[in-house]
Parts: structure tokens; sequence; C-alpha cells
């Protein structure tokens, strides 16, 4: 075939992709990943020139993947969650991925009060809200658009009485994937009434990428000195406890199975708790994961004034996901960058109510290396 036959045939090639299936640049394609009411849910590629690979749909803008090498170069992917729509769809999905809002976490009680007002939210945690409620962020089919060549914008607009929360919330989010390896995770929301606002994301990371089951042989560092500590339900009590001589010592890297069967209360036994971070409101460092068979470090980097450190406790080997593998307890772990759990009702943690106005904010980003 002469090359000019070639070139009409790549021409034809491209001008009959489905209508639906974009493809402009070769570092990001976006196919659809099924429907839900009758929206569309696209699941978008994108891929950096280092080789690595994130896969995020408008379905709770969750992150279905993430591909990065280990020390020997091979590819994995080091995220637990689910082949497809109906796997995040499912009730038993613990958020494999999603954002999570209008408020992340729980709040105790599942109530609160601005002004005069009391406020009764939707109770699925218990007596708690956790994660925003019943329908929370997590199981919304977000707008989506493809930003650049890099990155993703998803919006969403939260009704006023969502879930029992004020005020209609217009709420931006938008995921980049950088050349360092990075995927840059950022935030942003404003509403017409006074509202409490925290949102993040929830992946659970397993950086063996299914080569170990559990996450115990990782190790981790938090620049933390202090945690909120809870009472039986994880609600914090509104003090501080110092970590030091504690099994919530993470301040230098500590393997997370040491000592994961000391930590009180439960169960489950297990960590998950939130962090505060020795600093708030700038950009840095807040904890180092690395797991060292793999060679596979993660940093996390935030603008929050904590970090929710959840060791997967509840996964108990009943839900079985990608390419059918069951997920034993501490088969992934979380690092939720986020305000303090319940401070709509904790007078002396930092303010999460947004008013009027004001932009709510927030940036997080998970770098990914190897050592
Ligand atoms: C959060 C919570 C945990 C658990 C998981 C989901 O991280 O802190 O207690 O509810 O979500 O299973």
């Amino acid at each position: 075939m002469n090359r000019f036959f070639i070139f009409v045939i790549a021409i034809a090639t491209l001008c009959c992709q489905p209508k639906n299936e974009i493809s402009i640049y070769t570092a990001m394609n976006a196919k659809p990943y099924g429907s839900i009411d009758g929206k569309n849910v696209m699941q978008y590629s994108l891929q950096n020139k280092a080789g690595m690979i994130v896969k995020v749909i408008n379905y709770g803008c969750t992150i279905t993947d993430i591909i990065v090498p280990d020390k020997a170069g091979s590819l994995g992917n080091v995220l637990l969650g689910f082949d497809s729509l109906a796997g995040h769809m499912q009730q038993e999905n613990p958020y494999m991925g999603p954002i999570v809002g209008r408020y992340a976490n729980r709040i105790g009680k599942a109530s609160f009060r601005i002004g005069d007002q009391t406020y009764k939210l939707s109770a699925n945690n218990g007596e708690n809200m956790l994660h925003g409620g019943t329908v929370g962020f997590n199981r919304k089919v977000w707008d989506a658009k493809i930003f650049s060549d890099s990155s993703v914008l998803m919006s969403y607009t939260s009704p006023d009485g969502e879930e029992g929360f004020p005020g209609n919330l217009k709420v931006e989010f938008t995921l980049t994937l950088n050349s360092d390896n990075s995927i840059q995770l950022e935030y942003s929301a404003t509403t017409d009434k006074p509202t409490p606002v925290n949102l993040t994301h929830h992946p659970y990371f397993n950086l063996s990428a299914g080569k170990n089951a559990t996450i115990l042989d990782h190790e981790l560092k938090i620049a933390a000195d202090s945690i909120t500590p809870v009472d039986s339900t994880l609600i914090p009590t509104g003090k501080l406890l110092a970590v030091k001589g504690t099994p919530f010592d993470f301040t230098t890297a500590k393997r997370i199975g040491l000592e994961v069967n000391q930590v009180p209360g439960g169960p489950p036994v297990g960590y998950d708790h939130n962090y505060v971070l020795k600093r708030a409101k700038n950009l840095e460092l807040a904890a180092v994961l690395y797991d060292p068979q793999s060679g596979r470090q993660l940093e996390l980097l935030t603008t929050e004034c904590g970090v929710q450190f959840y060791s997967g406790n509840f996964l108990d080997g009943t839900l079985r996901g990608k390419g059918g593998v069951v997920y034993p307890k501490h088969a992934g772990m979380c690092l939720e960058a986020q305000y303090f759990p319940d401070s709509p009702n904790q007078p002396s943690f930092p303010n999460t109510i947004l008013l009027p106005g004001e932009k709510y904010r927030q940036t997080t980003i998970y770098r990914f290396s190897i050592r």
C-alpha cells in the first residue's frame, strides 16, 4: 500500500470515531461508562509523558485507576475499586475512590446549629451522618468536560435542603495529571446560605498493586503530633491527644502493621483517626506512604488542616473488587485530607461554615515516585 492510501485510511478512521468517544489528545480520551437516569457516565483516561495513567468517571468524580511503575519499571494499579459502573453503584461500596461531601467524615447525631437554627441531617451511620448522607456527592452524576490535555473539570450543584443541608452549593472539582507523576485535586464551592463544607477524595491505596493482599507492610509517616480522639461511634471528643508514645505515632516512618492491633477502640480494630497537621492552609507535605517491596512511594500534599488515616478496618473479605479479587481487612488504606470530623458541633475546631460571598477552596496532591 502506498503512503497516500495509508494517509486516507488514517483520516477516515479518525473521522468515523463514535461521537461520544473523544480522542483529541494522545494524553486524554473519554469513553462511555454507562448511564444513570438518562445521564451519561464517561470515563476519562489521562496519561502523562512518563507513562502514568489515571482514570476518573463523572459518577461521584470517582478515581477508578492509578497506574504507576514500581522500582523495576513494571506498571501496576495501586487503587482498590471496581471494573464497572454497577460495581461502583452497589450499596456495599465503601467509598472506593469518589469525592465525599457536602461534609466528608462524620457529623455527630446528624445535626448541627447555625445561630438559632438547628439543622437535622440524614443519618446514615447509626445516629450520625457519614460522608454527606444517604445519597452524598459520591453517588451523583456530575457534569464533566475536558479542561485541558491533562485535566478534567466536573461540577455539581447541590440543592438547598439536600440531605438536610442548607443552601444551594455550587461545587467544582478539577483533576489534573502532572508530568511529575502527581495527581492534583482542586475543589471549590460557593453557597447562597451559610452551610458546612468539607470536601475530599476517598481512594483506597495498596502500593503493591495486587502483589500483597494488605497494606500492613507499608510504611507511613504523618506530619502530625496529635490526633482528635473519638468516642465509640467515631465522633471526636473535642480534645487533642498527643501521639508520642502511642500506636498513633507516625512522626517518623513506621510499618503500619506494627501496632495496628494496639489501636484503642473498635471493633473493628485499626486506624480510623483524624491527624492534626502541623500547619494549615499552605500546600505542604502532610504524609508519606512507602511500600519497600515495590519501591513505590506516595506523598500527600494538602492545604487542609487534617488528614483521616483509615486502615481499611471495615473491609472483611465480603467485597469483590477489580478482577474478582476479594478485599480482606486492611486490603487498602485511605489518607483523606480534610477539616476535622464533626467540626460544625465542635467550637474548638477550625470553622467549616461557608458563608454567601465566600469561596471554599481546597487543593490536595497525591505524588508518586520510586525509591
Ligand atoms: C471513612 C470512615 C471510616 C469508614 C470508611 C468507609 O474513612 O472514617 O470509618 O466509614 O470511610 O467504610
